[in-house]
């Protein structure tokens, strides 16, 4: 039995079977139709979500699973005082696998050293979104075939996207990465990322607050959302919310072959203009999402 908190407690190698699982799955949908009967995946989310929770309950009902579903923390016993420890033993007894979502960080790590069941983190906080990280790679895997030998702009909340964070610890385990970090310096990317994952790996990176003037290098662009909720003050909230806006003009100069992706949801970072131009990822992103998902939830469930 074992859970996933972290992109890198999956291994390169199992990166790429989950990638190949989820490209079988799309090829031939019917072959996994019934491989899941029988269990049963519980979401428990602390926090708003529209991808990450459908898209798992999506997932296993098209695996010929069941869900149960706890989308709204103050309708569960945790509005009593129930710990996350207490409330993963419970869970262990109803159903086979776990999704969480928690606004503190390291509390779907809390699950899984209490449950019995595999526990996935569905996003803690501003601290990592492992399976959001699957999404971003099978869609570029898809649309560059590869992951060496790419350079990758994140923009907008480096400081608080956990996506950006789990993204880039992904991306660290190939070669010839060029990181290039957009954001405000309120926003910029916490230590513990950049030192211990990208200086330490000695891979060449660029910091900027300057969109425009680094468009042009980038093989893919990883546009962000600036977090309401990760702010304490709203006056800094309302500063920053506009920091970066991509609209067409501003991809004059980048490559035709650039890949633009998104976590979504967005507020006004990306306009909605862009939505039509090729190049535009994010809601394929969003549908690969429930595919790399149903290819974890198969591995940890150990049915393939
Ligand atoms: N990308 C993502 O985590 O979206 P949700 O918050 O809607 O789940």
């Amino acid at each position: 039995m074992r859970s996933v908190i972290n992109i890198l407690d999956l291994s390169v190698e199992e990166l790429q079977k989950l990638i190949d699982t989820a490209n079988n799955i799309i090829e031939n949908p019917k072959k996994y139709a019934h491989i899941c009967d029988g269990k049963k995946l519980a979401t428990l989310f602390f926090e708003p979500s529209t991808r990450t929770r459908l898209s798992f309950e999506a997932a296993m009902y098209e695996l010929g699973g069941n869900v149960l579903s706890m989308s709204d923390a103050g309708s569960s016993s945790a509005s009593k005082g129930e710990s996350v420890a207490d409330t993963a033993k419970v869970i262990s007894c109803y159903a086979d696998i776990i999704a969480m979502r928690h606004p503190k960080e390291g509390a779907p790590l809390v699950a899984a050293m209490n449950a019995d069941i595999p526990v996935i983190n569905a996003g803690d906080g501003g601290h990592n979104h492992p399976t959001q990280t699957l999404a971003d790679l099978l869609t570029i895997y898809r649309e560059k075939g590869r992951f060496d030998n790419l350079t990758v702009g994140f923009c907008g909340d480096l400081k608080f996207g956990r996506t950006v964070h789990s993204l880039i610890e992904a991306l660290s385990r190939y070669n010839g990465i060029k990181f290039v970090l957009i954001s405000p310096e309120e926003l910029k990317l916490p230590s513990y990322v950049k030192k211990d994952i990208i200086q330490n790996n000695n891979f060449e990176y660029v910091q900027t607050t300057d969109l425009e003037s680094v468009m042009s290098e980038l093989d893919i662009l990883y546009m962000t959302r600036v977090q309401r909720e990760r702010f304490f003050n709203e006056a800094d909230y309302l500063r920053l919310k506009d920091s970066y806006i991509l609209t067409p003009e501003k991809l004059n100069n980048a490559k035709k072959d650039l890949s633009i992706l998104h976590p979504l949801p967005r507020v006004n970072e990306i306009s909605i203009a862009i939505d039509k131009d090729e190049r535009a990822c994010y809601f394929k992103q969003v549908l690969y999402g429930k595919y790399m998902r149903m290819a974890l939830i198969l591995m940890l469930l150990e049915v393939l």
